[in-house]
């Protein structure tokens, strides 16, 4: 299967569909919607962890990499997942978390007794001689990133939750481990990986940073390509139907020419997230203010032309379980609804990269919009609504912040259906459905022709399709325009005109060239509006026009 002509589908197993009735989704829940997968037309799916886990950070705290969380379900459902995955021609591509462990992981139990030997499979360090600990680093979900261990007298890091311990990577014995890991799924049959936080596994100096929260001493390391082209080699790289894709937290577009490189050394793709900071100030995202347009082109084009330019191939992306949902984000989740989610969707899957889809994304399911803090479940936001009062805000200004920027806005449960709890599952579920779920569900878009899950089955076809769509280069066009967002594709004699207007109010774009020659393959209203060089644009219109010379 050719990852550049595939689309990839992301389900947070928690919140997809719940078989048992005990209101957590469960990976049998996942195999009775594989039919709704395979009509959507998905090639992968990417599945959040399901392994043994305490649960902390919804599974991205691992305590054992080989088996399943009872919560989800036995080795034998996920067994039948994979088999009836692969008979309707789907893949499934498993989520490895590999930057940290689970605190009650085995090996960090043992360490924590004092083994030398799981002492090092862990990053521990004293403290400074004046009691704090080692650097003053931030944790990526708030507060210091060092834990004071008494016992020993030192402290241990943890970029994520205090329950989250780093792995010690340089230390060869951690490497072969995690190799392991990757052997024995791959022995099951799987066929893609996402790695998670990949490029912080090599840390580099363990300093004080004055600059910012520490994150340039342990992003894209030193022997960050050295690791993962010996994993590669030692592992999915032995397979060439294995597809990968790197998670790189506030990455260097330099480095991910060599992590996704088509030469194959290290990773086949990579998710980067630059252009989804467009709505923070720098790195601080607990902030409300308007996105910027003009930044969220010029990061999206510039990926897309150098990355190009490097044979380096992107993932590229709106959503997934750590985003708010895109349609609430850059798009009109009220009167433009519909207009503005296929509006969003074709954008992305008209880039050049592999798209993903987060679950629910193809219905155009919104934030969730929760004001009470019982809502919210995620340890990100929970941290963070503490911290930002201790900063000064008043609990309402936290509330309008955490329903913009919470992680919990894209967990809510799929909406399946206008009923209680949508289709999710019988019993109430773990995190809220959001009550707009009576107007949009699967159901009743999957009755409707204009449909946005209609929609993405098209965008999904028109990669597969049209090859220029696949392998094409992009050039932008017109990018400094206030309101919209054009690009051209080219791909030997075919050629793509993907044209988008971002904003509520109509929009002449002149093209500079004549528009009369293309065939308009797609659009999201009834016709479009094409008159010699100029577009004119309906409130989020966008339109895909295609010519081969
Ligand atoms: C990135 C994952 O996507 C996120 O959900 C998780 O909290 C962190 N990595 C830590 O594993």
């Amino acid at each position: 299967m050719d990852f550049k002509k595939s689309a990839v589908y992301q389900i947070y197993p928690k919140s997809f569909c719940d078989s048992n009735g005990d209101g957590l989704g469960d990976l049998k829940g996942v195999t009775g919607k594989l039919d709704y997968l395979k009509e959507l037309g998905v090639d992968y799916i990417w599945m959040t962890p399901f392994f043994v886990s305490p649960q902390n950070d919804n599974g991205y705290d691992v305590e054992d990499y080989y088996n399943i969380d009872p919560r989800y379900g036995t080795m034998e459902d996920f067994e039948e997942l994979s088999r009836e995955a692969a008979k309707r021609g789907i893949r499934l591509m498993l989520d490895m978390v590999f930057n940290h462990t689970s605190d009650r992981h085995e090996w960090f139990q043992k360490a924590l007794s004092g083994d030398p030997k799981y002492k090092n499979f862990y990053i521990f360090k004293k403290g400074k001689d004046n009691g704090e600990p080692p650097t003053n680093w931030e944790s990526k979900f708030g507060g210091n990133a060092w834990k004071y261990v008494e016992k020993f007298d030192e402290y241990y890091l943890h970029l994520f939750d205090v329950s989250q311990p780093d792995l010690n990577w340089d230390n060869p014995e951690v490497r072969q481990e995690l190799q392991k890991v990757i052997r024995f799924w791959m022995g099951k049959g799987v066929k893609g990986f996402r790695f998670d936080v990949v490029n912080l596994i090599s840390k580099d100096r363990y300093e004080d940073d004055y600059e910012g929260d520490g994150r340039r001493f342990y992003t894209d390391g030193p022997r960050i390509h050295e690791y993962l082209q010996e994993l590669n080699a030692a592992t999915f790289g032995t397979d060439a139907e294995i597809i990968t894709v790197g998670e790189m937290s506030s990455t260097s577009m330099e480095n991910c020419y060599r992590y996704a490189s088509e030469d194959g050394r290290e990773l086949s793709m990579v998710f980067s997230f630059h252009h989804l900071k467009v709505d923070f100030v720098g790195n601080e995202k607990w902030v409300i203010v308007p996105y910027d347009f003009q930044k969220l082109k010029h990061i999206l084009f510039d990926w897309q032309t150098h990355m190009a330019e490097h044979h380096a191939w992107n993932a590229v992306f709106w959503c997934n379980h750590d985003q708010p949902r895109v349609v609430s984000r850059f798009g009109d989740e009220g009167r433009y609804w519909k207009e503005s989610a296929k509006m969003l969707g074709t954008v992305i899957h008209c880039l050049r990269g592999t798209p993903y889809i987060y679950q629910g994304e193809e219905l155009g399911m919104t934030n969730a919009h929760f004001d009470q803090i019982s809502q919210y479940k995620d340890v990100e936001s929970l941290n963070h609504f503490r911290i930002l009062q201790e900063k000064g805000l008043p609990e309402s200004a936290v509330y309008e912040i955490l329903k913009i920027h919470s992680r919990d806005n894209s967990r809510t449960p799929m909406q399946w259906d206008g009923g209680k709890y949508a289709g999710f599952s019988d019993a109430e579920p773990w995190i809220s459905v959001n009550p707009n779920h009576v107007r949009i569900n699967a159901e009743s878009e999957m009755q409707d022709d204009d449909s946005i899950f209609r929609y993405y089955q098209k965008l999904i076809r028109l990669r597969k399709d049209y090859d220029v769509v696949a392998y094409g280069d992009l050039e932008p066009l017109d990018e400094k325009h206030p309101s919209v967002m054009a690009y051209r594709r080219t791909w030997k004699d075919q050629e793509l005109l993907v044209i988008s207007n971002f904003y509520g109010k109509e929009v002449i774009w002149d093209a500079g060239r004549g528009l009369n020659g293309y065939t308009r393959l797609l659009g999201n209203y009834e016709d479009s509006r094409l008159n010699g060089t100029k577009a004119e644009l309906r409130p989020y219109e966008t339109v895909v026009l295609y010519r081969q010379s």
